[in-house]
């Protein structure tokens, strides 16, 4: 349903986005989605039709195999919900991502997915999540010192990417790798960079001995980061064997998951799923606070209208589970800013059985797909889909939001398992940023949103920072 903003002022600020390729329908042919693969390959949100973001449902073909790009909010529920036993991963998606993470849950299928979904749900429980508070916190203040300390002229994308990464670690291992940080961090970028895009030969289906030349320069990273994480996990099980006190993080909280001992996460389990922390659960909450700093340092009523929330918000007197309920307008800025920019921008599987919901009859073998980018730009579902406009999600206006026309974190039962630990966190960054400086885009030219497995900006967005007033540089 059309979401009717209320109490939304005149004309508001539009971010650069690509449109969407002009052309009817009908012509949306097996040749001209032919001539997209360098799109995708490249920018798959430039390889978009602009019709596709005003009909419900569009099916092509790419290279024989069959796609259906699903917008309808029923739809969606009936399949990635009703029907979510009829999915498996798409076997492109897989063949980029598996080599990588292995057995973690993102690319994990069947009883392996299973048995870790269901043994490692209750470590991202609110009370755990809660409990990561002042960590996030007391990493994030740090990180503000040292960027005190710095230039001010600065690149805020792999800033952002850089603390998002230092809060996850903190809340994973709690400092307590040895080796050097600087090239874990180092390492951590390359592994990203190794993940993130689609190899042509991939998209092509060619066979598996061809050599993907784009992959072969983080296989070194890959392999410390695995070897770093694995070898912190056997020290940390070493001394809870011992029965010294640990901290009470994401790795000890893995270590002692499951009821009962053949519940028990093998390290290999563990190794598999905190790399696949690593790959989901950073680089997303970055590049949309990213995103929201750009945001705001357009719309400077929406950013002093965060920059006062946060001034107002007593972390040292309030409980931290409090703190989010405190934070209503930058928790609608960063909702917003997910839709206009959603880090993950695709869910893609295959269908193993046959659709028939009312007029759609979808079969078996079709690649079936949601497109956050997409759907959260509907023009069937959004007013002013191309303006930044936070109070979408106050009040009365966030409860007519359907629940499957929003899907940051997706849906079913493979919802993004860090949910509310990634809103929890963005609050609390956020938060404790806005306090203390203020952000200015400071390009001539505007960013341009390219997607490499999340949505990232193309010239790693640029901004003077200045302190806010009373606040020491
Ligand atoms: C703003 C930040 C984030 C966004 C937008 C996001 C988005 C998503 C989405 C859309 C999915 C579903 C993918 C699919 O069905 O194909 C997903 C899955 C997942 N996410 Fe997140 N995520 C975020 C942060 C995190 C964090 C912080 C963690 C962990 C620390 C995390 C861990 C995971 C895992 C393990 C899965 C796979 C779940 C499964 O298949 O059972 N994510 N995420």
């Amino acid at each position: 349903m059309l979401q009717s903003v209320q109490g939304s002022t005149s004309a508001r600020f539009i971010p650069p986005y690509p449109e969407g390729r002009p052309g009817p329908y009908q012509n949306f042919i097996w040749l001209r989605t032919l001539m997209q693969v360098p799109n995708i390959v490249r920018n798959p949100l430039e390889a978009f039709a602009k019709f596709q973001f005003d009909i419900p449902v569009s099916r092509y073909k790419l290279f024989h195999m069959p796609f259906a790009l699903v917008n309808d909010p029923e739809l969606i529920r009936h399949v990635f919900v009703e029907n979510a036993h009829l999915l498996k991963a798409e076997p492109i998606r897989q063949k980029v991502l598996k080599p990588v993470l292995r057995d973690g849950m993102l690319t994990a299928e069947g009883e392996t997915w299973r048995r870790a979904r269901k043994t490692i749900a209750p470590i991202f429980s609110p009370r755990h999540v809660n409990g990561f508070a002042k960590a996030m916190r007391r990493a994030t203040e740090t990180f503000m010192d040292e960027i005190a300390a710095g230039p001010k002229q600065l690149t805020i994308a792999p800033m952002m990417s850089r603390l998002a990464y230092i809060v996850l670690s903190e809340t994973l291992f709690s400092g307590d790798i040895n080796e050097d940080g600087e090239q874990i961090l180092k390492d951590v970028a390359q592994f990203l960079e190794h993940l993130s895009a689609a190899d042509p030969f991939d998209l092509m289906g060619a066979p598996d001995w061809l050599p993907r030349l784009t992959k072969l320069r983080g296989h070194g990273a890959t392999s410390r980061l695995r070897d770093i994480v694995r070898q912190t996990a056997e020290k940390r099980l070493t001394r809870i064997d011992a029965g010294e006190d640990v901290p009470e993080d994401f790795l000890t909280l893995l270590l002692r998951a499951g009821d009962h001992e053949k519940d028990r996460l093998t390290i290999e389990e563990i190794e598999d799923n905190i790399i696949t922390f690593i790959a989901a659960g950073h680089e997303t909450t970055a590049r949309a606070m990213t995103w929201m700093l750009y945001l705001l340092s357009h719309d400077h009523d929406a950013r002093e209208r965060a920059e006062a929330e946060a001034d107002a918000l007593d972390m040292d007197g309030i409980a931290p589970e409090k703190w989010g309920a405190q934070m209503p307008w930058i928790t609608a800025c960063f909702e917003e800013t997910m839709r206009l920019f959603p880090p993950a921008a695709v869910i893609l599987r295959t269908l193993t059985g046959d659709i028939d919901f009312g007029e759609y009859q979808i079969p078996k073998g079709t690649n079936i797909y949601v497109s956050q980018w997409v759907l959260h730009r509907h023009t069937t579902l959004w007013e002013d889909a191309a303006e930044f406009k936070p109070e979408r999600f106050l009040g009365e206006n966030r409860k007519s939001i359907g629940r499957f026309e929003y899907l940051p974190f997706g849906m079913g039962p493979r919802v993004c398992i860090g949910a509310s630990f990634a809103m929890q966190e963005a609050q609390i960054i956020l938060a404790v940023m806005l306090r203390r400086f203020r952000f200015d885009y400071s390009a001539a030219k505007k960013p341009w949103p390219v997607m490499k497995i999340t949505i990232q900006p193309d010239n790693d967005m640029p901004m003077r920072i200045t302190g806010r007033p009373g606040v020491a540089m």
